[in-house]
């Protein structure tokens, strides 16, 4: 049976670029959005792609996505926690709900969706789980604000449960990007070219759940070449 992976926030983006790297190398494939079309878009390109409709925002809808994909996609070899959103700030001016927001999306949705999928890959005793983070995880910068706590507190949890999963043989991994090609980087009007492209997140996530299973690769920190915007 082909291996089974799930991408939240996969419609677009890194996650979509992800989503492609799996389907083209034979896994069965999972993704979540909140926007309809352009999940229809996903599934006419990729026929056999499982999608579900979810905002990873909200705990309930957290939980019962989790419950689905146990039903429909059974014990998952990967799980890719992207979902993500980005609105800058800075602490001491940005509104509260930009704050709750993003610890919605960007921490609680990795926990409940994670908490939810791990029994049956705890039975399994073996997996990867993949943590999209980000170069906000590691340092303030301009414009971080709560964006950068809800990473920090993601990084906290990857490394928390890498340290809980390792009698369990599931191998949790940190990814932080720095700036890459993608609708969150919208409103930039500089060259694009300073960028990365998704594809490359999307290949070392994918690569970094490909190794041996005596390896666990940690974490992974990747810049534009010309270094960070
Ligand atoms: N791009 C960067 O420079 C960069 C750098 C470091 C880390 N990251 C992280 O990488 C991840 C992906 O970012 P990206 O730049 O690829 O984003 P993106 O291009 O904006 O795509 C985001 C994807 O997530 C979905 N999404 C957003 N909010 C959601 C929600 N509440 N519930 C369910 N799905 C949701 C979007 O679809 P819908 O809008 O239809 O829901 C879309 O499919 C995020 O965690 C981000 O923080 C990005």
């Amino acid at each position: 049976m082909k291996p089974a992976v799930f991408i939240s926030g996969a419609s677009k983006g890194i996650g979509l670029a992800a989503a492609r790297k799996y389907y083209a190398s034979g896994y069965r494939v999972g993704i979540c959005a909140r926007g309809e079309e352009a999940l229809q878009l996903a599934k006419e390109e990729m026929p056999e792609l499982v999608t579900f409709t979810c905002d990873m925002s909200e705990k309930a809808a957290v939980k019962n996505l989790a419950r689905k994909i146990n039903e429909e996609m059974g014990t998952l070899e990967v799980l890719v926690n992207n979902a993500g959103s980005y609105i800058p700030g800075s602490i001491h001016e940005e509104e509260d709900e930009a704050y709750e927001m993003m610890i919605r999306t960007n921490m609680d949705s990795a926990y409940y969706l994670t908490k939810g999928l791990l029994p049956a890959m705890k039975a399994a005793k073996k997996g990867a789980i993949v943590n999209i983070a980000s170069i906000a995880s590691l340092d303030a910068y301009p414009g971080g604000g709560s964006y950068s706590i809800s990473k920090f507190a993601l990084l906290g949890f990857s490394k928390n449960l890498r340290f809980e999963m390792k009698e369990f043989g599931i191998r949790v991994i940190s990814v932080m990007p720095g700036a890459v090609l993608t609708n969150s980087w919208a409103a930039y009007d500089g060259p694009f070219d300073r960028l990365m492209p998704p594809e490359d997140i999307a290949e070392i996530i994918f690569t970094s759940t490909n190794l041996s299973n005596r390896t666990v690769v940690e974490d992974i920190v990747l810049r534009p070449q010309l270094g960070d915007l």
